[in-house]
């Protein structure tokens, strides 16, 4: 079943510096009980991408300029009211942010924002939901919970922040869990035991989860489906093993190769590739990874691949590149 189907998704920024298309006809889905890890690198649109699913693009300046977003198959949230958005999230639709910050309330304590969700969104009672208050925070890796559930955001590290904020986010039992780089300030263990979290979660209710990350480590381990995306566009999209290990596009290609060199075997955050990104402002009409591409051909200045759908071991796949195009035809 399919949770999410973001078609051709545009969202605009109109700034006194001119139009930033931080998101250029965008297409992914979400199904029950999958976890689609969308990476690329800083300012490819990933944040924008996630916060235009729940009605969060900041507006002004910005706003979706076109395409489709479907819950269930059926409900544009595009088109969805201020008031059913805000229904969603926080119900179905979860979402854990880059800054824990954002997402908590500075002037109450851990325990009440927990406990006033369990309430509220899944009808416990006082004593109920301080229990199962204690043992959400239990399972994201939170030593002595009890104590914890008296003290204020400010009174947390960074890593102990992050994990609160995904205990409120897991804790209404949401169908969707929309993460933005949620375990970056974790060290490695804790960062574990969250993403066995999750997978458990994952299994047993069918949690359906898109993960944007810049960890390839978590990539690999996480995901079922890739979404490369590079200046606004989904590059290639497909199975996790043919993304990682078997790319078609020159950028996931690049990614893959400098990965391997850096670390050998291990797979390690995104590296810098050489090159500078497109400008956000002056995108070509043709493929914006052309200027950086080692296997560029003349149409790839002008015109702007379209996307091409594939089956590779009988799994769908989906790349945008000219020259990939080209070697399929040509047999
Ligand atoms: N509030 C904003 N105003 C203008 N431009 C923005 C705003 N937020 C994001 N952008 C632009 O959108 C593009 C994509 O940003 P973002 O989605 O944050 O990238 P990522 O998450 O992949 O690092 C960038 O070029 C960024 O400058
Ligand atoms: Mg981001």
């Amino acid at each position: 079943m399919t949770l999410l189907a973001v078609n051709g998704l545009e969202t605009t920024f109109f700034t006194r510096e001119g139009e930033v298309r931080a998101v250029d006809g965008a297409s992914f889905t979400v199904e029950r009980g999958q976890v689609l890890c969308l990476v690329g690198e800083s300012g490819s649109g990933k944040s924008v991408a996630a916060l235009s699913i729940l009605g969060l693009v900041p507006n002004p300046p910005g706003r979706i300029t076109k395409g489709s977003i479907l819950w269930h198959g059926e409900e544009d949230l595009v088109r969805a009211s201020e008031r059913r958005l805000r229904e969603l999230r926080g119900n179905r639709i979860a979402m854990v942010f880059q800054d824990p910050m954002s997402s908590l309330n500075p002037y109450l304590s851990v325990g009440t924002q927990l406990i006033e969700v369990l309430e509220l969104h899944r009808g416990m009672g006082r004593r109920e939901a301080e229990k199962h208050a204690i043992r959400a925070l239990g399972e994201v890796a939170i030593p002595a919970p009890e104590s914890r559930l008296r003290q204020h955001p400010h009174e947390l590290s960074g890593g102990m922040r992050q994990r609160v904020m995904i205990a409120i986010a897991l804790a209404c039992e949401p169908e969707l869990l929309i993460a933005d780089e949620p375990t970056t300030a974790l060290d490695v263990t804790v960062q574990a035991q969250i993403l066995d979290l999750l997978d458990d979660l994952r299994q047993q209710r069918g949690l359906g989860v898109l993960f944007i990350t810049h960890d390839l480590g978590v990539v690999s381990r996480m995901a079922e489906r890739v979404a490369v995306m590079y200046a606004g566009r989904i590059v290639e999209e497909g199975h996790v093993d043919e993304v990682l290990v078997r790319p078609r596009h020159p950028y996931a290609e690049a990614l893959r190769r400098s990965t391997l060199r850096l670390t050998g075997e291990r797979l390690p955050k995104l590296p810098e590739l050489a090159g500078l990104p497109p400008s956000p402002f002056a995108r070509s009409a043709g493929c914006a990874f052309e200027p950086r591409c080692a296997l560029r051909v003349e149409a790839c200045r002008s015109v702007a691949p379209e996307e091409r759908g594939l089956t590779l071991f009988g799994r769908s796949h989906r790349v945008r590149c000219h020259v990939v195009l080209a070697e399929k035809e040509g047999g």
